[in-house]
């Protein structure tokens, strides 16, 4: 048997691709999936690998220091990827202590139990293939100007960047970049960010940080941008658009996230940070309007029938106007780079909605937690 990981956070969206990637791609090694299963976390996510001899559920509390610590032990984990996290901005408005005690004070709680279990003396060497490696996101550098709002050709291109793809800005996060955290949420995952850094830095722990734009494609909970607007136009619901969705971000399909953090565990260098991003800025109310035609076409309503919905609603509080990022460090140190034109993956993420009508309505009517509460006792 190879070596064993322990994935915090695998029932929920980036999560659940990242444990089906590992479980089929390394039979030889053991996934532990460590989750709370909050309202984000949804087991029917991972129907497809629950079976396989190689994976482990376990419902638990990142900020349960026994329980995590016991785990660790009897596991023999020699690697953690840590994703757990409340991930939602406006919830983070609304609600900013869950934000501080999940993903601060669950990620110290992961540090310290992974520094004891792996260094128990305090000053040992930490063992061969040891490595505590955190998913963090672009948010923590603030917000980039608008310099270009009707665009100009992109300095950075892929393979895979679509054609006639515009950048609104100069200016790039890089990894050298300022921490300038405008939400409660981003201030959340900016301390996290800076606490594996200082187990790092202080205890030697082998420790790496990557920064990750938005992420788009199956699973994703229907609260954020992409699985809400999707649904809503399929059901003829308003799109509650903030401000004048001039807002520009840049959208990574979620199973190139996946690739690039597969890279990063197992070749990346320990104390380093990797920004991982799409080249693929659009605007807010440009996307819509793609994501409103590719459903009316793919429902066989008239093109464009839908375009009526977009509701135009009140700003979101310290909203930032434009994330963009500077991947040329993982794509010249690792060679990874997004593998889909985002038309190809917007296509496949309306389809796989559409064809998945029945997680969408479980998630939307609440009824994926009761059946999953009734196996694993109700949610905190
Ligand atoms: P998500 O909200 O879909 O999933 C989060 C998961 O963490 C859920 O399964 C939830 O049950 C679990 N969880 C929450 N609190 C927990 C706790 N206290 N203990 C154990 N488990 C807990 O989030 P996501 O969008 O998949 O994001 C995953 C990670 O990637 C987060 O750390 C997020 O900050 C980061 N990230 C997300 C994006 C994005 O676009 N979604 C981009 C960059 C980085
Ligand atoms: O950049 C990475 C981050 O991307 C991740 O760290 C977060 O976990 C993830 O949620 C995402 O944050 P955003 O706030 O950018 O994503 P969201 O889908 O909430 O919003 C995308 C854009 O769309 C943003 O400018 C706000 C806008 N928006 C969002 C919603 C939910 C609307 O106009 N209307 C909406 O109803």
């Amino acid at each position: 048997m190879g070596r064993t990981i322990l994935i915090t956070g695998g029932a929920g969206f980036i999560g659940s691709h990242v444990v089906r990637l590992f479980v089929s791609k390394y039979p030889d090694c053991r996934i532990v999936n460590v989750d709370k299963l909050t309202y984000a976390g949804n087991l029917a996510n991972l129907n497809d690998v629950s079976d396989r001899p190689n994976y482990r559920f376990v419902k638990m509390d990142i900020c349960d220091f026994s329980g995590i610590s016991s785990l660790l032990e009897e596991e023999r984990v020699d690697g953690i990827i840590h994703l757990a996290a409340e991930s939602h901005v406006d919830r983070s408005i609304a609600d900013p202590f869950t934000f501080a005690r999940t993903n601060v004070l669950g990620t110290l709680t992961l540090l310290e139990a992974a520094r004891r279990h792996w260094s128990p003396s305090g000053w040992n060497p930490y063992g061969n293939g040891c490595l505590f490696y955190h998913i963090s996101t672009d948010e923590v550098y603030g917000s980039l100007e608008m310099t270009h709002p009707e665009g100009i050709d992109p300095p950075f291109t892929t393979e895979a960047s679509s054609a006639g793809h515009k950048c609104y800005g100069d200016d790039f996060f890089t990894e050298s970049g300022k921490y300038q955290p405008h939400s409660p949420y981003s201030a959340s995952k900016a301390s996290s960010d800076h606490f594996v850094r200082a187990f790092h830095d202080t205890y030697g722990m082998p420790a790496t940080v990557s920064n990750c734009s938005n992420n788009y494609g199956p699973y994703q909970f229907p609260e954020k941008l992409i699985p809400l607007f999707i649904n809503n136009i399929r059901i003829r619901r308003p799109l509650p658009v903030y401000g004048l969705g001039e807002n520009v971000r840049d959208w990574l399909y979620v199973e190139d996230h996946a690739r690039a953090i597969d890279l990063i565990f197992h070749n990346g260098r320990a104390g380093e940070t990797y920004n991982i991003g799409g080249c693929n800025e659009w605007k807010n109310i440009d996307l819509i309007k793609v994501l409103v035609r590719t459903v009316d076409r793919l429902l066989g309503r008239p093109e464009s029938a839908d375009m009526d919905l977009i509701t135009f609603v009140s700003d979101r509080p310290g909203h930032d106007a434009r994330y963009a990022i500077d991947s040329s460090k993982i794509r010249a140190e690792l060679g990874w780079e997004p593998s889909l034109q985002f038309e190809e993956g917007i296509e496949k993420t309306v389809r796989w909605y559409l064809d998945n009508q029945g997680w969408l309505d479980g998630v939307t009517s609440g009824d994926y937690m009761k059946y999953y509460d009734s196996m694993y006792g109700h949610r905190g």
